[in-house]
């Protein structure tokens, strides 16, 4: 007889069904595993010799195959052990078939016979939901599985001895609870920063919009503290989003807590950070920082510090809002719909600009610094402003009457006007201006007669791209949404403009 047990191989976000068969022959005694299993895989076979000696069961001295198929399809991580185990003792007659069919396995085995957490159990359970069958998960993981579904079957064993005394009716497991809502400690707030009023007024630009920013100043004058409280002025998570973005930290075994929260998460990976730290892959094809960022903000401090083709790599993601790593023989892809806020100096001695400073190296001093950069990684930033040095009188004055909240409620009317028109255009996935598709644009930008004969001649003027001209649109298009106009007016575009190629990578700077 074959024993079969359901689990999931994870590519990308999306899990794949995967079978576990075990087939007991009489032969020498052997245990092999097939089906492009990894080491951590065929490593198993020690984990499961020790915890089924542990419960009182010993591994049949026959030959025993596993396959997990479809065998070509590779198979990573831990998480195969349970099911693993669960397949040879259905197979060794301890547990019958049938109460495994209709259940989606997965967890890691510790010698003693208990089963640890994994990664990974909030899409397993959603797919599982969506497939009509329960779950068997690590009793670490069934409070994050339960806010799959409500009413879908979850065994959540502390260890097999429990599963099993489950199966054979002796002590019955209850459904685990949904784990909470992660309460929020208090964000920073807006009204922390004194003075700087425009690249406040371009940080509310930036949220109500979902537009990538890039603030140039001096040390000292704000800018990470500025980027910090943007996540006090964004909207929370919908509950849809809020299960999209905790998948992916399921995946990487960040959930905290296996808490989920509606707010948007905000990444700040340092410059020192790998490229497959930051896009994704490494050994296990997990998800990088900028996956992890997904729908909320990839924050890039000191921005010339990162190496080029790291930052080069972020031009995929940026543009399309996934990200697809190659892998030996299949490919991977992520969401990595993120908001970027960058922040860097003017130049490497970082007061190029500030009055009466002369740079000692000279214009090489911003030309070198800012040729870090490049154009096409520049010409993804919609808002590029500048963060002036602060001056002793702006520090003495009282903190500004308005914070966070005054300005959340303007961003959150200015979204709500772009939802409510890109729903009207029958584009329910599209949420804010930044991601408006290039071929209604210009329905949802109207621009009235002076805005267009204004717009012809800044674009002959500057030679800007293809791409600048529609996200110079998308920017005018919130700030009169900002300003509740149906209308996108010169004053919009040329405030758009203004934001636009304050740097160029082959020379001039600010
Ligand atoms: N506008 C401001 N209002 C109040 N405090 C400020 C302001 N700007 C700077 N500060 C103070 O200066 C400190 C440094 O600010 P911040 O780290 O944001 O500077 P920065 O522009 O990121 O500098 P760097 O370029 O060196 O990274 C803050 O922690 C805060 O105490
Ligand atoms: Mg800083
Ligand atoms: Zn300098």
């Amino acid at each position: 007889m074959i024993a079969r047990v359901s689990t999931v191989a994870f590519v990308g976000v999306k899990p794949c069904q995967v079978e576990v068969q075990v087939r007991i022959l009489p032969g020498l005694p052997a245990f092999t595993i097939v089906g492009l299993a990894d080491k951590a895989v065929v490593e198993s076979r020690e984990r499961i010799r020790s915890a089924l000696n542990a419960i009182g069961l010993s591994c049949p001295s026959k030959r025993v195959t596993i396959n997990l198929a479809p065998a070509d399809l590779p198979k990573e991580g831990t998480h195969y052990d349970l099911p693993i185990a669960l397949a040879l003792m259905v197979s060794m007659g301890v547990i019958p078939q049938d109460a495994l069919d209709g259940f989606i396995v997965l967890g890691e085995l510790a010698l003693d016979g208990s089963i640890s957490r994994v990664a990974g159990a909030l899409p397993a359970a959603i797919d599982a939901n969506a497939r009509n069958s329960g779950l068997i998960c690590p009793a670490d993981c069934g409070p994050e599985a339960a806010w799959a579904d409500p009413n879908m079957s979850i065994l959540a064993p502390r260890n097999l001895v429990a599963l099993v005394n489950h199966f054979s009716g002796t002590q019955v497991l209850s459904r685990p609870l949904m784990s909470p809502m992660r309460v929020e400690r208090s964000l920073l707030d807006l009204r922390d920063v004194k003075g700087q009023e425009s690249a406040k007024h371009a940080l509310e630009v930036a949220a109500a919009g979902g537009h990538n920013l890039l603030m140039i100043g001096p040390p000292g004058s704000g800018k990470s503290m500025l980027a910090m409280r943007l996540l006090s002025i964004l909207p929370p998570l919908s509950p849809p989003e809020m299960l999209e973005v905790s998948m992916i930290h399921s995946l990487a075994g960040h959930l905290d807590q296996q808490c989920l929260s509606d707010r948007r998460p905000f990444r700040s990976p340092h410059h020192s950070s790998s490229m497959g730290a930051l896009i994704g892959g490494g050994h296990r094809g997990r998800p990088g920082e900028v996956s992890l960022a997904h729908l909320g903000v990839l924050f890039l401090d000191e921005l010339p510090e990162f190496p080029i083709h790291v930052l080069d790599s972020l031009r995929q993601p940026l543009e399309n809002g996934e990200v697809a790593i190659a892998r030996v023989n299949h490919r991977i892809v992520y969401p990595a719909r993120v908001q970027l806020v960058a922040a860097m100096n003017p130049c490497r001695c970082g007061m190029s600009g500030m009055p009466g400073h002369v740079c000692m190296r000279g214009s090489r001093c911003v030309t070198e610094y800012v040729s870090r950069l490049s154009g096409p990684f520049l010409d993804r930033i919609d808002l590029q402003i500048v963060v002036p040095a602060m001056s002793a009188s702006d520090l003495l004055l009282p903190a500004p009457e308005e914070g966070s909240a005054e300005v959340a409620l303007r961003v959150a009317s200015a979204r709500k006007r772009q939802i409510e028109r890109f729903t009207a255009l029958g584009l329910e996935t599209v949420r804010v201006n930044a991601l408006c598709p290039g071929n209604v644009l210009e329905e949802v930008a109207s621009v009235d007669s002076e805005g267009q004969d204004f717009l012809r001649a800044a674009f002959d003027k500057l030679y800007l791209s293809a791409r600048a001209y529609h996200r110079v649109l998308k920017v005018a298009r919130t700030l009169a949404d900002l300003e509740g106009e149906p209308v996108v007016l010169k004053s919009h575009l040329a405030e758009a403009l203004h934001y636009r190629r304050l740097l160029s990578p082959c020379g001039s700077g600010i």
